[in-house]
């Protein structure tokens, strides 16, 4: 089994009796209200998915992360995990504070070691490669608040959703079914065939899937989790052998942060137990913001035993109609007009109409659902 990065598994899911003492404790610390994004994050924390860290960043990690991509520690790590508030509500480094929800649910509580400025223009130019405010994952960061918390978090467990299985799970169901190389899928998308077709070409040579989409928040025109999940139960019942693939899902909020967040998520996954992990054309890109392969080339800035996990790159897939089957510029050798491939918008507006999208570009069973789904949110 791969090691975990940092070489173990985190855990900060407080057991039951540390739960009933934070409880009581929470009463007399101050009260931080978390967002949408920062409550993935600490769910990522509590699971391990985000070892080796144990909380939200201190400056020490949070800005050589921003600068150059690493942990104080030196070990790679490409996007901020941070917890902001505002100036007159921080509170005091060397106490503890307690961490709600929006609906005044207590979640966790954070051992305050450092409250600290932060340069949003920095982050955005670094992280982003953009400072505009139409980039979401840019807009997202300009909304936080104005300084950051950062230490150690003890997070209260949540109810068990079977469908969204621990680092531990995953690593332990790996084991029972006997697989020693598997290959992580990031996706926030519905599977469309391009993906499928990556995901079986690694298949091919590694022993299993893990078909894991992201569940956290993203961005209004993203189709939804529940309508998403519907749709891969239906692909794999379908077209994927049952014993190959394991689907479970993935809490973190979407960044869009194209090349920096595809580090992120490999090593994410990496401590879910994959070896390998699919880098695709624009990895977590948005808009033009990013170069189709700039998700791969950043993978080569770094030693691939740091890493530790192994991208297996794609290029840009489509089906083509002259050769009859899914490929890409490295297999195919027709010209573009014999390729289907259509924009997020267009089938958008197709599912809008009820229309399905050509076989060649989503399986019909998948574009049933997608096209109800529609309806759905239409008649709202
Ligand atoms: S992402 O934001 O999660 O990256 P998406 O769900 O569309 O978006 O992509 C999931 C993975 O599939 C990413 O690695 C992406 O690069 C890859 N991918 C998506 N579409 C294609 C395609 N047509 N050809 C090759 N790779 C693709």
């Amino acid at each position: 089994m791969i090691a975990p990065h940092g070489g173990k598994l985190i855990h900060r899911t407080a057991d039951a009796q540390t739960e009933n003492q934070l409880r009581d404790e929470s009463k007399s610390l101050r009260a931080l209200t978390l967002t949408g994004r920062e409550l993935n994050d600490l769910a990522l924390i509590a699971n391990g998915a985000c070892s080796p860290l144990t909380g939200f960043m201190t400056r020490e990690d949070y800005q050589p992360v921003v600068d150059s991509m690493r942990l104080a520690n030196g070990l790679p790590w490409s996007i901020p995990v941070v917890l902001a508030v505002g100036r007159e509500e921080a509170p005091t480094p060397g106490s503890r504070a307690a961490l709600y929800d929006g609906e005044g649910e207590l979640r966790g509580v954070i051992d305050v070691e450092d409250v600290f400025e932060y340069d949003k223009a920095r982050e955005a130019s670094n992280v982003y490669r953009t400072q505009e405010e139409k980039h979401p994952g840019v807009a997202a960061l300009y909304e936080r608040k104005d300084v950051l918390v950062g230490g150690p978090v003890w997070v209260l467990a949540r109810e068990r959703n079977p469908e969204s299985l621990t680092p531990t799970e995953t690593r332990a169901e790996f084991e029972r079914r006997g697989w020693q190389t598997i290959v992580g899928f990031q996706t926030r998308n519905p599977v469309h065939r391009a993906h499928e077709y990556i995901q079986k070409c690694a298949l091919e040579i590694v022993d299993g899937l893990l078909l894991h989409p992201l569940v956290g928040e993203t961005k209004g025109d993203d189709i939804p989790a529940d309508v998403r999940m519907r749709c891969y139960r239906t692909l794999l019942e379908n077209y994927y052998p049952a014993d190959r693939v394991l689907l479970s899902t993935m809490p973190a909020a979407m960044r869009y942060a194209g090349p920096r967040e595809a580090i992120f998520h490999a090593m994410i996954r990496k401590n879910y137990g994959c070896t390998h992990f699919i880098v695709g054309r624009d990895h977590a890109g948005v808009g033009s913001y990013y170069g189709t392969y700039d998700a791969q080339k950043l993978f080569e800035e770094f030693d691939a035993a740091e890493l530790g996990i192994t991208p297996l790159k794609f290029e840009n897939s489509f089906y083509c109609k002259r050769c009859q089957q899914m490929g890409s510029q490295k297999t195919c050798s027709h010209d573009p007009e014999f390729h289907v491939s259509l924009s997020g918008t267009k089938v958008r507006e197709m599912l809008r109409a009820g229309e399905l999208p050509p076989p060649e570009f989503s399986r019909p069973e998948v574009a049933q659902i997608l096209i109800e789904a529609s309806r759905e949110k239409a008649s709202a």
